[in-house]
């Protein structure tokens, strides 16, 4: 048997998508799928929501090749676009949708003809400086787009928000209220998991649920099932030796962990290789036979070590598990001084997805 394991509840993707669909029950729903599935696993998680999403959203052609290659026939949309002529070509082909947010694709658009003309959504920039057309120039860019054979039609207007997370955020508000100030007759897109949950009024026609598909909470100060969300992934590994050390005694690369007094260590089967955060904090916790000891020592590639001391009945072979039900990721990123969202989606490809 492979370690370490991503397990992945199948069951809770459907609750949390039932979560997004009672929270927002008069919006059409983008699953967000993008980074394999923010690291799930996009095909296997496409499959599973597929009777429930109007649409899924990735960030780029490979990813919606990849879907359809695997037989996912439903609306996909490029949230990134295209920016060369074979890859608008590709994405017709597969029958792909774009974001058009940048002028490059209006002359790209415009210069193409395409035997089977392509469906775009228009981005527009309320104040993010990522990814769309400044409001002042919206209305021409849906002027040329209407005018394009390339394009068979425009589905809807989408921005994105750049802190949403924060609750009664100025920022969020400005956006929204330059976004509702546009007078374009399209339907509209402007939700992110966090937008769903703190800003409801932002729902309007179809939201783009990413993070909180997968049970994790966009908020720093609340977890996923603080709100009524399941987590979908279990980082699981088990214990495959156990050291018995003296005081003194130093552990793992850089000798940086040095034994209080004499006392077990369990090297896990669990390292950066495989995702986990190399500058994780020292004790972060994990769990050993489901009690949580403290990391100790540097994660090297394939490997972590972990306090036993708490845990003498230990035993080579018991499970380990780095983040899931019982320890949420949230509090694994806040430890490893990151987000959640990177946690999941660097988990590597050596490390099975297995649907449970
Ligand atoms: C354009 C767009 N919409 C929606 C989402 C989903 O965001 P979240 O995972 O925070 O729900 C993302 C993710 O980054 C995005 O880039």
């Amino acid at each position: 048997m492979d370690y370490p394991q991503a397990l992945i509840n199948t069951a809770a993707l459907q609750y949390n998508l039932d979560i997004v669909r009672k929270k927002a029950p008069r919006s059409k729903v983008i699953g967000i799928i993008k980074a394999d599935g923010y690291g799930h696993g996009v095909v296997e998680v496409a499959k599973l929501l597929i009777r429930g999403v109007d649409s899924f959203g990735v960030a780029r052609l490979e990813e919606g090749i990849r879907l359809r290659q695997n037989r996912i026939h439903c609306p996909i949309i490029l949230l990134s676009g295209v920016s060369n002529k074979a890859d608008l070509e590709h994405a017709s082909t597969h029958h792909l949708s774009l974001v058009i947010h940048h002028i490059s694709q209006l002359n790209l658009l415009q210069q193409v003809i395409l035997p089977n003309p392509i469906s775009v959504w228009v981005k527009v920039d309320t104040g993010m400086h990522r990814l769309g057309f400044p409001p002042r120039q919206i209305y021409e860019a849906i002027t040329i787009i209407r005018n394009c054979s390339s394009v068979s039609s425009i589905i809807g207007l989408m921005s994105h928000f750049a802190n949403a997370d924060r609750s009664s955020d100025s920022f969020t508000q400005a956006q929204l209220e330059i976004f509702n100030h546009l007078e374009i007759n399209l339907p509209c897109s402007f939700a992110n998991s966090a937008a769903i949950i703190a800003y409801p009024q932002s729902q309007l026609d179809w939201v783009r649920p990413g993070l909180m598909l997968y049970g994790i909470s966009p908020f720093k100060d609340r977890t996923g099932s603080e709100l009524g969300l399941k987590p979908i992934m279990t980082l699981k590994s088990q214990l495959i030796a156990i050291q018995h050390l003296y005081t003194g005694d130093k552990v793992g690369y850089g000798s940086t962990w040095i034994c209080p007094e004499s006392m077990p260590v369990g090297v896990v089967a669990l390292g950066y290789g495989d995702g986990y955060p190399r500058h994780i904090e020292n004790e972060t916790p994990i769990l050993v036979n489901g009690a949580p000891v403290p990391i100790i020592g540097r994660v090297s590639m394939d490997m972590i070590t972990v306090d036993l001391r708490t845990q003498l009945n230990a035993q080579v072979g018991d499970p380990v598990i780095a983040w899931g039900e019982d320890l949420p990721v949230e509090r694994v990123a806040h430890c490893a001084s990151t987000i959640p969202y990177e946690l999941v989606c660097q988990v590597t490809p050596r490390v099975p997805r297995i649907l449970v």
